[in-house]
């Protein structure tokens, strides 16, 4: 069974390459080996892949940790784009992003471009507020849900956040398949729904799609 996966994964992975070059499979391999990036290197770079088609202006984050999926949207973004990282940080579980992380992803921006850091509970207003107030009446292109992966945390992100996305721009979830060893993770209700409602306009990468796969897989709704 193994061997069947690792033979898709790898044809998954030569597909994307020959349809969009190496680039974003090379991104997302250096975003999880080098700048902690708990994702899946098809998965995050079939997302790339949607980021740099859309070349977005205006990128928020929600949940960044050590980086390493914002420096994908840096890389991808329009040369002046504006990135915005929420993140609450939970030092106990060693969870969230650090002073160190920030500043960091912030070296490696194009020259042109801004990176603005709310550091809260996306789910408080004033959070909102503060990112509403930093986008100064521009619209979101690309936003990315990744922090509080609780049912009720992911509907309270999309509730607060999927509405600034313009229409036209997309909306994508980490963490749309269970996962038997993580049982509080649960954006699967959520994802369920939204392609229910968006007829056409989801997409879905999962990598772990076999029977007894742990999880991950990313969403993505065109607004
Ligand atoms: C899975 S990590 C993000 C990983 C990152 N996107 C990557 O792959 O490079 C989740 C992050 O969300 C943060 N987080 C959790 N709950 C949050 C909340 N309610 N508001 C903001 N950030 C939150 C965590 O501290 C952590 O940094």
């Amino acid at each position: 069974m193994n061997m069947i996966h690792n033979l898709r994964r790898a044809s998954r992975v030569a597909a994307l390459m020959a349809r969009n070059g190496p680039a974003p499979v090379r991104m997302a391999r250096t975003a999880i080996r080098e700048h902690g990036a708990m994702q899946r290197t098809w998965e995050l770079a079939s997302l790339i892949s949607r980021v740099a088609e859309l070349r977005p202006g205006v990128v928020v984050e929600i949940g960044t940790h050590r980086g390493g999926t914002l420096r994908c949207w840096a890389a991808t973004a329009a040369a002046d784009a504006l990135l915005v990282s929420i993140d609450l940080p939970n030092p106990a579980e060693g969870m969230g992003t650090r002073p160190d992380d920030l500043l960091a992803v912030r070296r490696a921006l194009q020259p042109a471009q801004t990176l603005a850091e709310v550091t809260g509970d996306s789910h408080l207003p004033e959070t909102r507020d503060r990112l509403v107030e930093i986008l100064a009446g521009q619209s979101v292109d690309f936003l990315w849900i990744d922090g509080d992966h609780s049912e009720a945390g992911v509907r309270q992100d999309w509730a607060l956040y999927s509405g600034l996305v313009r229409p036209g721009g997309i909306a994508a979830l980490h963490d749309i398949h269970p996962n038997p060893e993580l049982p509080g993770n649960q954006v699967q209700p959520l994802w369920r729904e939204l392609k229910r409602r968006h007829p056409g306009k989801t997409a879905q990468f999962i990598d772990q799609d076999q029977a007894g796969g742990r999880g991950c897989g990313i969403g993505v709704v065109r607004l």
